[in-house]
């Protein structure tokens, strides 16, 4: 049976039971309180409270869609022969018409019957949180002949509220054996009795009895997810071995032979994700919704660069995804979504490509980075914690996510404490939040310091290493204040040394000048930056040399700077002392 018939199956079933067929919903929904799409009862949320009307807006008390969804609970996990992030969701819905027994009777009949597939098991609730055992289910499965009959609690067996509050109620599990011999659960009724004036989290933990309440009409909701059914009707082992991926297989294969299994299922999953979100108006950014396709895509282009796969791969997918579904998803035909797709890629690859050649080189001259090495990657090329324990476990492996996180609570404070100084404002001449200075005079002081302090992280990275990078500074006419990530104390010595280099330098007069560049252009040049995600499209590197290529120093900046290194003067460093965990601060001078 293909994946086509199982649809056309499921839609013609209900159809002629009475239910009204409705299309899929947006993955982006309309309920602020839930970021996207997960279960195809959220559009029917009204319909279970009683706020809308089913019979007026559907001519009926049920319903059947069939919804696309996307949970990211377990994005990591994808890769596996499992996990997906994006699916579709079968689903029959009741309004407060048909209950418990049309419910449980019209699932049976469409597995055992129509898809002529063996229930292995079911569940039922046990009862608790004042709900009592679901006794009725369990009479009417053994009425159809099934047998096996287990009770199970609140965790498993129990569905809802999504988002901050909503309908919920017990439910009954329909589990059926895979081609390996495993029982996998592949329809879920629930028994929408409650309303629950709260998290899921706040109803399992039994603190708010009183919060769930019964509704007026009870309702059902069940939920079949479409490519376990196909999975399981088409008798292999893995939804990505099933007709509903074919196409995208053989062209992942095409392009990359001898792929893993692995790298090809995150391409075949993450890609049509993408694909749908962005066909629901999703544009890559920072946050929410934008933040999981920028995070998909960036999966993907870390494993095209290492695993050597060349050639525009999404390019070659999009007519795939879109033709497979074009004809229940017009949206997904919008030649918009390539262009989306393409220019996130070109914004990322290259930063995608340095943030991996900086992994492998710093573990392989320090083989475990330190938890502030992590984050520096992290966050400098927009590589996740867990995208880069992937790509580099053995160089990973030392950081925990507790110490990485540490470092990135550590990081907050120190750009929070920037911020409070900047807007902490009083009649400056010049105050970009790193210098300040009230008159031309102290201008002057502050642009050698400037310039100063550049070739002092240049010095310092080059005789403790390339941990050491900038966490914050400060220049003020009477000191420059730099503080840096490092992990221990800097010895007399080695700061003599760092005072010595950088006077080398002042005494070599190089050209201090600038480049105005694109950021990808600029990554590729070595030049250090902060946030890669913070700067405008177009970025100045100021380097200090007679050239960038063989420059002493180059850096993301806004300037000012002196023109001439040998205008700085003598360089002097105070004082070297620490500010937190793993971060050290100095204080110099120009004479
Ligand atoms: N809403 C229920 C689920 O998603 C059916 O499992």
């Amino acid at each position: 049976m293909t994946s086509e018939e199982i649809r056309s199956k499921f839609l013609e079933y209900f159809k002629s039971r009475g239910h009204a067929i409705v299309p899929s919903s947006s993955l982006v929904p309309t309920d602020p309180s839930v970021l996207l799409t997960t279960a195809g009862m959220q559009q029917f949320k009204p319909y279970f409270t009683g706020e809308l009307d089913p019979d007026k807006d559907f001519s009926s008390l049920s319903t059947a869609s069939i919804q696309k969804c996307v949970r990211t609970d377990d994005i990591d996990e994808v890769g596996d022969s499992t996990h997906l992030t994006f699916f579709e969701m079968l689903g029959n819905f009741s309004f407060g018409g048909y209950f418990k027994k049309e419910a449980i009777a019209f699932a049976h009949e469409f597995i055992t019957k129509e898809l002529d597939l063996p229930i292995s098991y079911v569940t039922i609730f046990e009862g608790s949180h004042g709900v009592p055992k679901d006794t009725e289910s369990k009479e009417i499965w053994k009425s159809l002949g099934v047998t096996d009959i287990r009770e199970e609690g609140i965790g498993d067996v129990f569905w809802g509220p999504t988002g901050t509050s909503g309908p919920c109620g017990p439910t009954t599990e329909i589990y059926c054996r895979n081609a390996e011999g495993v029982d996998v659960e592949i329809w879920n009724i629930v028994f929408n009795q409650f309303f629950f004036e709260g998290s899921r989290e706040e109803l399992i933990s039994g603190k708010k009895p009183e919060a769930l309440k019964p509704l007026d009409t009870p309702g059902i909701d069940t939920g079949a997810g479409f490519e376990r059914l196909v999975t399981i009707k088409q008798g292999v082992v893995s939804p990505y071995e099933t007709d509903i991926f074919r196409e995208t297989f053989a062209k992942i294969e095409e392009f990359s032979q001898g792929i893993k299994p692995q790298v090809a299922r995150i391409f075949a999953d993450h890609f049509r994700a993408s694909v749908f979100l962005i066909a629901d108006g999703v544009r890559p950014s920072n946050k929410e919704a934008g933040y999981i396709v920028r995070r998909l895509i960036r999966r993907m282009l870390a494993h095209k660069v290492t695993h050597d796969i060349h050639g525009d791969i999404f390019t070659a997918l999009f007519p795939i995804i879109s033709q497979k579904f074009g004809m229940y998803y017009p949206e997904v035909k919008d030649p918009e979504i390539l262009h989306v797709l393409q220019e996130e890629s070109a914004k990322f690859e290259l930063a995608v490509v340095t943030g991996i050649g900086e992994l492998k080189r710093l573990s392989a001259t320090s083989h475990q980075l330190s938890a502030s090495q992590a984050f520096m990657i992290s966050s400098t090329y927009g590589l996740n914690f867990e995208l880069m324990r992937e790509i580099a476990p053995e160089a990973t492996r030392g950081v925990t996510q507790e110490a990485f996180e540490a470092e990135f609570k550590q990081h907050q404070e120190i750009s929070r404490a920037g911020m409070e100084k900047k807007f902490g404002g009083h009649g400056l001449l010049l105050d970009t939040g790193e210098l300040k200075a009230k008159d031309e005079e102290e201008l002057k002081i502050v642009t050698r310091l400037h310039t100063a302090t550049h070739l002092m992280q240049a010095a310092l990275r080059k005789v403790l290493g390339d941990e050491v990078r900038q966490a914050g500074s400060d220049i003020t006419a009477e000191r420059t204040r730099f503080d840096f990530q490092f992990g221990r104390k800097v010895t007399a010595d080695e700061l003599a040394k760092v005072e010595g280099l950088v006077n080398e330098v002042v005494s070599q007069d190089l050209p201090m000048q600038y480049q105005e560049m694109s950021k990808q252009e600029a990554v590729q040049t070595g030049a250090l930056h902060f946030f890669i995600d913070r700067y405008p499209e177009t970025v100045k590197v100021y380097y200090a040399g007679h050239s960038l290529d063989s420059a002493f120093s180059k850096e993301f900046c806004g300037g000012p700077h002196v023109t001439h290194t040998g205008e700085i003067g003598k360089f002097r460093i105070k004082k070297e002392s620490s500010v937190g965990t793993g971060v050290r601060r100095i204080k110099a001078v120009v004479e």
